[in-house]
Formats: C-alpha cells, sequence, structure tokens
C-alpha cells in the first residue's frame, strides 16, 4: 500500500506517519507537504531514513503534482488550522482547505482510489448542551471551521455524484508532542518553563472537549481500514475542561517537575480581549465510531498531559528552533534543491 498522507510535516499527521510505519509493516507513506510555518520536517527525524518513507515537498493545491506522484490512497491531513489566524486572513485557508481538498478529491476520482479526510467537530459549531454525533448540523463560526465545513461537503458530493469511496473523520482537539506552540496547551507550557505571561481568552470558561494525538491517530487508521464508504465518524474521548482549569492543571505539572514556586507560575495568567466569535463550547459524541469499529481513546487526561509536559520538557532544542525560527532550514539542509520546491 502506497499511502499519500499530506500535510505530514504538522503535528497530528507526523504522529500518524510514525505510528502507521511501525503498526504496518508493509505500508509505504509519501507525506506531501507544502511546509508552511506550521510544516516543521524535524518532527519526523526519526523516521526520514527509512525506506518506506518519502517526502515531497509540494502543495495539495497543485494538480500537476499530484497527478504524478504515485499513489493507491489518500489521507488528507494537510490544511490551514489555526481558529486565531483565519480570523485575521481568510484566504489561506479557503485556498488549502477548500480548493485544495477539490483538487485532492478530483485525484483521487481520476484514480478510483480512498480517500480518507480529516476533519474537526468544530464545523459542528458551538453547543450549550448534549454532545455533536454525526447528523447534527453543520454551523461553523470561524473561518477555520467554514472552511473546513466546506470541505466536507465537497467530499460527501464526490461520495454521491461520483460514487468515490471516502470517509471523514470528526475529532475534538488534540494534545500532545509536536504540537506547534501557537495552541493552547504547548503555549502553556512553554510560557510557563519561559516564565512569560499566559493569555487566556475572556473569561476561561470555555470548553473544549480534549484527546491524546495519539487515540486521534488510532481512530484516523481504524476508519481507514474498516471505515464505510460516505460515512462520517466523529472522534473523541468525552473529556471536556473548560480552558482556565486545563491552564492551572499545566501549572501546578510544571511547578512539581522543574522545581518552581506555583504560585508565581499562577501568576502569570493574564486575562486578555476574547477572540472575536468565540465557540463556547464543543463536545462531541465518538459512540458511533467506538460501535462500528471497536476503537476506545485510551490515554486518560492527566496522564497524557504529565508526558505532553514531559515531552517539551525533553525536547527543548524542537521548540528553540521554532521560536528563534530556524527550524525552517531544515528542509534546504536536509534535501537542498534534490526535491521539487
Ligand atoms: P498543523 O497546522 O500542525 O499541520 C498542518 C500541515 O499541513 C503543516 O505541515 C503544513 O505545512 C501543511 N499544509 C498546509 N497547507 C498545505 C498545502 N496547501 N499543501 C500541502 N500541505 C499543506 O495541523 P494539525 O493540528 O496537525 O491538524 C491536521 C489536520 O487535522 C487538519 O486538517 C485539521 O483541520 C485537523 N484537526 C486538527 C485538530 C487539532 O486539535 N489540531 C482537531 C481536529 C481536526
Ligand atoms: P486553540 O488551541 O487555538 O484551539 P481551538 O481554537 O481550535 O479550539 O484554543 C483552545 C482554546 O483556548 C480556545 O477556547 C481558545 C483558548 N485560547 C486561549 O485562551 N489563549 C490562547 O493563547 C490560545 C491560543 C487559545
Amino acid at each position: 500500500m502506497k499511502l499519500l498522507v499530506t500535510g505530514g510535516a504538522g503535528f497530528i499527521a507526523s504522529n500518524y506517519i510514525r505510528y502507521v510505519l511501525s503498526a504496518h509493516p508493509d505500508y509505504h507513506i509519501i507525506n506531501l507537504d507544502k511546509l508552511t510555518y506550521a510544516g516543521n520536517l524535524e518532527n519526523l527525524k526519526d523516521i526520514e531514513a527509512s525506506d518506506r518513507y518519502t517526502f515531497i515537498k509540494g502543495d495539495i493545491c497543485d494538480g500537476e503534482l499530484l497527478r504524478e506522484t504515485e499513489f493507491d490512497a489518500i489521507i488528507n491531513f494537510a490544511a490551514e488550522s489555526h481558529v486565531d489566524r483565519s480570523i485575521l486572513d481568510a484566504q489561506p485557508f479557503l485556498q488549502t482547505n477548500v480548493m485544495g481538498t477539490c483538487n485532492l478529491l478530483e485525484v483521487a476520482r481520476q484514480r478510483g482510489c480512498v480517500f480518507l479526510h480529516v476533519s474537526t467537530d468544530e464545523v459542528y459549531g458551538s453547543t450549550r448542551e448534549g454532545a455533536f454525533h454525526e447528523a447534527s448540523p453543520l454551523l461553523p463560526n470561524s473561518p477555520y471551521s467554514a472552511s473546513k465545513a466546506s470541505s466536507d461537503l465537497l467530499v460527501r458530493s464526490y461520495v454521491e455524484t461520483h460514487k468515490l469511496k471516502a470517509m471523514i473523520t470528526r475529532c475534538s482537539n488534540n494534545y500532545g508532542p509536536y504540537q506547534f506552540p501557537e495552541k493552547l496547551i504547548p503555549l502553556v507550557i512553554l510560557n510557563a518553563i519561559n516564565r512569560k505571561p499566559i493569555p487566556v481568552y475572556g473569561d476561561g470558561m470555555n470548553v473544549r472537549d480534549w484527546i491524546y494525538v495519539m487515540d486521534h491517530c488510532k481512530a484516523v487508521d481504524a476508519v481507514f481500514h474498516k471505515g464505510a464508504s460516505g460515512d462520517i465518524y466523529n472522534i473523541g474521548s468525552r473529556n471536556e475542561r473548560p480552558n482556565i482549569e486545563i491552564v492551572k492543571l499545566i501549572l501546578r505539572k510544571v511547578a512539581e517537575k522543574l522545581g518552581l514556586d506555583e504560585d508565581a507560575l499562577m501568576k502569570l495568567i493574564t486575562f486578555v480581549g476574547d477572540r472575536k466569535g468565540h465557540d463556547r463550547r464543543y463536545a462531541i459524541d465518538p459512540s458511533k465510531t467506538e460501535r462500528e469499529l471497536g476503537w476506545r481513546p485510551e490515554m486518560d487526561f492527566g496522564e497524557g498531559i504529565t508526558k505532553t509536559i514531559e515531552w517539551y520538557i525533553a525536547n527543548e532544542q524542537w521548540w528553540q528552533r521554532i521560536l528563534s525560527g530556524d527550524y525552517m532550514e531544515y528542509y534546504n539542509a536536509q534535501y537542498g534543491e534534490r526535491l521539487r520546491t
């Protein structure tokens, strides 16, 4: 199986590639990534020498490149993924998340290959009570979630119109190793380590439903192997938390690990103006995925947060090179002019 993984240099897909290479010895992964600010080949340093792994620097919007690349199936992780950036400029979100997905769907249609589209619970919008299920209405509120909902609808249209074999996964907020430090959990960990202010939007009582990244990766793999074409699969671990509770938990654990004064770290919490259109609460019901695919989330939240903090403490070079911008040079040093840019 030659599997095209798009966005493989990002947070979730780099974890996914590592998982697939160990779980499926007969798989070859082709990682196609544009290497935006969020793409970091240093996420894959430990596997880049594998003869079952190929990296291509490229854009999912580049139809010619896709047509000349050999593969048997596509898992589409590539996206602009940060809500705050989509509020500042929606254009790249539409370009990559909508047009790029359309382009991949077209190639999948021409080849007759399976297409798994990795989406998000944010397409359902915000809910006061209960949890999102697969038939909940799509009510996205941010340009990011609107672009993801649009791509989900395009996938649906290719299934209905062209009989493409495709599945959609909708996962809740991920955390774990290799997450880019613009997202809440790694931002809090690094700002605590570096004694920098920790911005908490609004009253800190917005609720997100957190899942450990490897649980998400295993669910994507289960959908890829056992999912029904045209179906949507919600992925989550029934783990709702208000932001402020997570911030305080991380600060307590960082203080304990590094022998720092907990009260001093708590003083870094800085309530700032709210995000525009800030969704109040996400909650996802993963019962269908559990029932039909036999998948279960395995990581307990307290343990997952501890492992994540330990990972960031142990991998200072990784994040220092992101904070300094040096990580972007890794591609040129490794691959030079050998690959298409
Ligand atoms: P990320 O921002 O860490 O990584 C995105 C990757 O896509 C980067 O490597 C980037 O270089 C690449 N990319 C961007 N535009 C591209 C293009 N035009 N062509 C090729 N590559 C391109 O994102 P992530 O957090 O790992 O999310 C991965 C996927 O999972 C996204 O589709 C996202 O919507 C979805 N998702 C994320 C979460 C979460 O909590 N992070 C939750 C649910 C779903
Ligand atoms: P984020 O990690 O950006 O994920 P998403 O917006 O996709 O859910 O944000 C998670 C929550 O944390 C969200 O409610 C916004 C909040 N947040 C802060 O309070 N401060 C921050 O600096 C960031 C980045 C997020």
